[in-house]
C-alpha cells in the first residue's frame, strides 16, 4: 500500500475491473489521456486484465480515498532496472467525482516518493495532450515535473492532430518539493530504526532499491 496525505494506492485486482471500465469510458478521461480504442464492454475489460502483463517492469495501480472508494489508476509502466526510469500516468474519473480536488497532486508525489525512495529509480516520464491544464497543472506547476520536448502532431483526438507535450521529472527535483519529506516518511513509515537517511531534509529514506513486492 502506497500512501499520499488523502489517497491510498494498492495493487489492481480483478473485482476493480468493474471500476476500470467506467473510468475508461468517463469521456474527460478519454478525451484527455493517450493512446484510443473503441469503448469497450465489461467483459472485454476483464478478459484484458486476466491476459494483461504481470511482469516486474510494470505495476498498475487503484487510487482510492481513505475509506477504500476508488477514484482513479495509476501505476508505473516500463521500470528500466539499468537507467533507472519508468512510465508513469494517472487517470481520476469514473462514478465519483474526483478530478479538481487536489487528488491528482496527492496521488502523483506518492507514486513519486515511492519510485525515488523505495523502488530505488532515479526518474520518472509521461506525455500530455497539449491544452491538458488539468494535467500540466498537476504534474509541472504542483509536483515539480518539466515539459521537456513537444512531439508535433503526434496525437489525433477530437478531429484534429495534437501536439504532444513529453514531460519527465528527476528525484532531486521530487526532494526540491516542500512537502517532499512528508512524502517520503509516507511511503517509508515501515522503515526499521536506524537505518539512514538519503533525503535532504532529514526524513526517512531507502537503504536499497527493491524490486517488486509492493
Ligand atoms: C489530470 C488529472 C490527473 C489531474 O488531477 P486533479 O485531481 O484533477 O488535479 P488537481 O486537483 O490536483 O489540480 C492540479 C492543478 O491543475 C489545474 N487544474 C485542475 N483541474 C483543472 C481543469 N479542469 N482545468 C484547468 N486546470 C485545472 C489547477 O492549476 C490545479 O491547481 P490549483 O488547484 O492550485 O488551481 C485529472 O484531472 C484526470 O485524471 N483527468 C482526466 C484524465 C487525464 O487527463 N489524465 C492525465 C493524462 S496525461
Amino acid at each position: 500500500m502506497i500512501r499520499g496525505k488523502n489517497v491510498l494506492i494498492r495493487p489492481m485486482e480483478d473485482e476493480d475491473q468493474q471500476f476500470v471500465s467506467e473510468l475508461n469510458l468517463d469521456p474527460a478521461v478519454r478525451s484527455n489521456v493517450v493512446g484510443w480504442d473503441f469503448p469497450q464492454s465489461l467483459r472485454h475489460q476483464q478478459a484484458w486484465f486476466r491476459g494483461s502483463s504481470s511482469d516486474e517492469s510494470t505495476h498498475r495501480w487503484i487510487v482510492t480515498d481513505t475509506g477504500g472508494l476508488p477514484l482513479g489508476l495509476t501505476g508505473l509502466w516500463g521500470i528500466d532496472w539499468h537507467d533507472r526510469n519508468a512510465l508513469t500516468a494517472l487517470k481520476l474519473g469514473g462514478p465519483h467525482a474526483s478530478r479538481g480536488r487536489g487528488i491528482g497532486r496527492d496521488a502523483i508525489k506518492a507514486v513519486m516518493a515511492f519510485a525515488f525512495y523505495d523502488v530505488g529509480l532515479h526518474r520518472l516520464h509521461s506525455t500530455v495532450i497539449a491544452g491538458n491544464s488539468a494535467s500540466t497543472g498537476a504534474y509541472v506547476d504542483h509536483c515539480g515535473w518539466q515539459i521537456e520536448g513537444v512531439l508535433r502532431h503526434q496525437v489525433w483526438r477530437h478531429g484534429g492532430y495534437c501536439d504532444l507535450l513529453a514531460i519527465g521529472v528527476l528525484k532531486d527535483e521530487f526532494d526540491a518539493l516542500p512537502d517532499a519529506a512528508e512524502y517520503v516518511a509516507l511511503v517509508t513509515e515501515g522503515r526499521v530504526h536506524g537505518s539512514q537517511s538519503s533525503h535532504p531534509a532529514g526524513s526517512r529514506g531507502p537503504t536499497r532499491p527493491q524490486v517488486g513486492g509492493q
